[in-house]
C-alpha cells in the first residue's frame, strides 16, 4: 500500500480517536466535575465554556473523518471497479448509516442545544443565561454524547470490516 493510503488512513483515525476523547471529556468528567466541585455564576460560566469549544472541535473532528474516508473510498473504486458495488456497498451503506446518526446528533447537540446556552458571536458568553436552562441542556448533551460514543464505536467496528475486504492487504 502507497505512504498516501497509509496517511490517508492515518488521518481518518487519528481524528476519530481525538473525537472520542473529547466526547468522553464532555460526558464523564466536564459534568461531574462541575456538578461536584462548582456551584452557581461559576458552574455555569464553567460548563458554557466547554460546550463553546467541545462542540466546534468534534464536528471539526467529524468532517475530517469523513473527508479522509470519502477519499480513500476513492481509492477502492479505482481498484476495484465494478466489483465494488458487490463487494464494498453492503458494509459502507451500514457504516455511512450508522455515521449519519453520529453526524446528525451531533449537529443537534451543537446547533439545537449548545447555542441555546453559549449564543452567537463574541458578546454572547457575557450575557447571563439560567442556570436551570444550562443544566436542562448540559444534560441532554451529555446524553447524546454517551449516546454517540456508542454509534461511533459500531461504526469503527464496521471500519475494520471494511478495510479487512481482501483487496487491500
Ligand atoms: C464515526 C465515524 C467513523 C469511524 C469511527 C470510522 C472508523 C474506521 C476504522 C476504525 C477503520 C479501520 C481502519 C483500519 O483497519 O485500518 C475505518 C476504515 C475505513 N473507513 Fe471509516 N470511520 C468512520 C466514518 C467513515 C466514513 C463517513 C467513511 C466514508 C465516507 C469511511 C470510510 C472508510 C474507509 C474507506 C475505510 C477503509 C480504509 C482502509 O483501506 O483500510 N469511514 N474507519
Amino acid at each position: 500500500m502507497s505512504v498516501k493510503s497509509y496517511l490517508l488512513i492515518l488521518f481518518h483515525l487519528v481524528p476519530w480517536s481525538l473525537g472520542m476523547g473529547a466526547v468522553f471529556y464532555f460526558a464523564f468528567i466536564a459534568v461531574p466535575l462541575a456538578n461536584r466541585f462548582l456551584t452557581g455564576e461559576t458552574r455555569v460560566k464553567f460548563i458554557r465554556w466547554n460546550i463553546k469549544y467541545y462542540s466546534p472541535f468534534f464536528l471539526l473532528m467529524l468532517s475530517i473523518v469523513v473527508v479522509t474516508g470519502a477519499w480513500r473510498l476513492t481509492d477502492y473504486k479505482i481498484v476495484l471497479g465494478l466489483q465494488y458495488f458487490q463487494d464494498v456497498s453492503t458494509v459502507l451503506i451500514i457504516k455511512l448509516c450508522l455515521f449519519f446518526v453520529v453526524y446528525i446528533l451531533a449537529a443537534y447537540q451543537s446547533f439545537g442545544l449548545g447555542l441555546k446556552v453559549t449564543g452567537q458571536g463574541d458578546k454572547a458568553m457575557e450575557d447571563t443565561v439560567d442556570a436551570a436552562v444550562v443544566d436542562g441542556v448540559f444534560k441532554k448533551m451529555r446524553w447524546i454524547a454517551i449516546i454517540n460514543l456508542i454509534v461511533m464505536t459500531a461504526t469503527a467496528y464496521v471500519g475494520l470490516e471494511l478495510s479487512r475486504i481482501p483487496y487491500f492487504q
